[in-house]
Parts: C-alpha cells; sequence; structure tokens
C-alpha cells in the first residue's frame, strides 16, 4: 500500500513539484493524492493537473472564523484518506483542533534554520542579523507555529553580496533537496513522532534534524 499524501499550498508550489518528480519513479512509496488550495490562483494546482493529480480549491473567505474554516479543510482533506498531509506554502495560521487531529502525519517546510526566524520575511532577517549560515527545515507541525519536532535542516551559506532574493533562491533549491527526502522517509516508514521529538530508523533524530550542509 503507498503512503497517501495530501498536500496543502497556497501559491507557487516548486515544493509540490518537487514531491512530483522525485515520485514519479513507479516504486516510489509516497502517492500525493490530491492538492488542496485555499486560493483558486495558486499556480501550485496547475502544476498538480499536469501531473493528474486531484485538486481541490477551499477558500478561506466564504467562512465565519478560522475554526469553521479548518473544520471544512479537515473533512475535505480526510476524504482523501491521507497517510501524511504535507504544508507546502500554506499561508494559513492552522488551529489548535486541526493541528492535533493530524498531529504526527503532518509536515511543514520553513526557510529558515529553525529555531531561528519564525514566521516571515526569513532571508532579510538572516541578512540583516548578519548571519553567515542560513537555510531552512523540514518539520512535525505542533501547535507551536513553526515550533515542531525538526526532520531535517539544509544549510546554505550567505555570501557577502547576497540580497534576500539571490538568499532565497538557493535556499529554495536546498527546500527542494529536503522536503522530497522526509516525505520519502515517513512513506517508508522510517521516519516517525515520538513522545520526545522525531524518530528516524526509531533512533531520536538531534535536535535540529538531519543536518545538510551543502
Ligand atoms: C517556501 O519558501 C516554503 O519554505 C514556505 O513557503 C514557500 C513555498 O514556496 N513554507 P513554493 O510555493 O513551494 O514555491
Amino acid at each position: 500500500m503507498p503512503c497517501n499524501v495530501v498536500v496543502l499550498l497556497s501559491g507557487s508550489g516548486s515544493n509540490l513539484q518537487a514531491l512530483i518528480d522525485s515520485n514519479s519513479a513507479s516504486d516510489s512509496p509516497a502517492r500525493i493524492r490530491a492538492v488542496i488550495s485555499n486560493r483558486a490562483d495558486a499556480y501550485g494546482l496547475e502544476r498538480a493537473k499536469a501531473a493528474g493529480i486531484e485538486t481541490a480549491v477551499l477558500s478561506h473567505t466564504g467562512f465565519d472564523g478560522r475554526e469553521a474554516f479548518d473544520a471544512a479543510l479537515m473533512a475535505l482533506i480526510d476524504g482523501f484518506q491521507p497517510d501524511l498531509v504535507v504544508l507546502a506554502g500554506f499561508m494559513r495560521i492552522l488551529s489548535g483542533d486541526f493541528v492535533r487531529h493530524y498531529q504526527g502525519r503532518l509536515l511543514n517546510i520553513h526557510p529558515s534554520l529553525l529555531p531561528r526566524y519564525k514566521g516571515l520575511h526569513t532571508h532579510q532577517r538572516a541578512l540583516e542579523a548578519g548571519d553567515v549560515e542560513h537555510g531552512c527545515s523540514v518539520h512535525f507541525v505542533t501547535e507551536e507555529l513553526d515550533g515542531g519536532p525538526l526532520v531535517v535542516q539544509a544549510v546554505v551559506p550567505v555570501a557577502t553580496d547576497d540580497t534576500a532574493q539571490t538568499l532565497a533562491q538557493r535556499v529554495h533549491l536546498q527546500e527542494h533537496q529536503i522536503y522530497p527526502l522526509a516525505v520519502r522517509w515517513f512513506a517508508e516508514g522510517r521516519l516517525r513522532l515520538g513522545g520526545q521529538g522525531a524518530l528516524l530508523d526509531g533512533q531520536p533524530l538531534a535536535a535540529s534534524g538531519h543536518l545538510i550542509r551543502s
């Protein structure tokens, strides 16, 4: 039985594309069952359709509050019977009910070396802080925003002439490496969330997750 994956996004979907590309092998353990967006104009939906993946749009604008939207979103997601839900640029803060419902089967990617720079404008903030290293992180989602146990991080050296844009581009390339890796580990049954944090092959991962340096 393949691992059923539902991907949530709001925008371009380059991480979705990386997942699609890494899943194209016939023996891939993961199967992207559906892509759901809260925005009808998200380009990620086109990428999904081009790959023959079912899509759905659930706009948050028609709902009376976060809880109501999240309840409808959960019902939509669960219709696809996911083993794993992947947040790939889904620009919504999720309610506690939502996060608890998918505990241990909800992954996110964030463009910083967490726990540094939770939230937005991570590349600019890393530059302003004078960091010599920046990067990206895949983590299990918990109720703390961008705060769940880390699975894998990729470190990207900061160049003296970097702008937020040039840095973002290099971080993005690393995102496209580490998200498929984490999803594959999960789909193979190697990665799971234990009581104390993320486990790979039954062993606790370091607090930073598995670290990749380019
Ligand atoms: C990525 O930078 C990811 O880290 C963040 O949202 C962005 C999504 O990019 N969570 P894309 O839509 O996958 O290109």
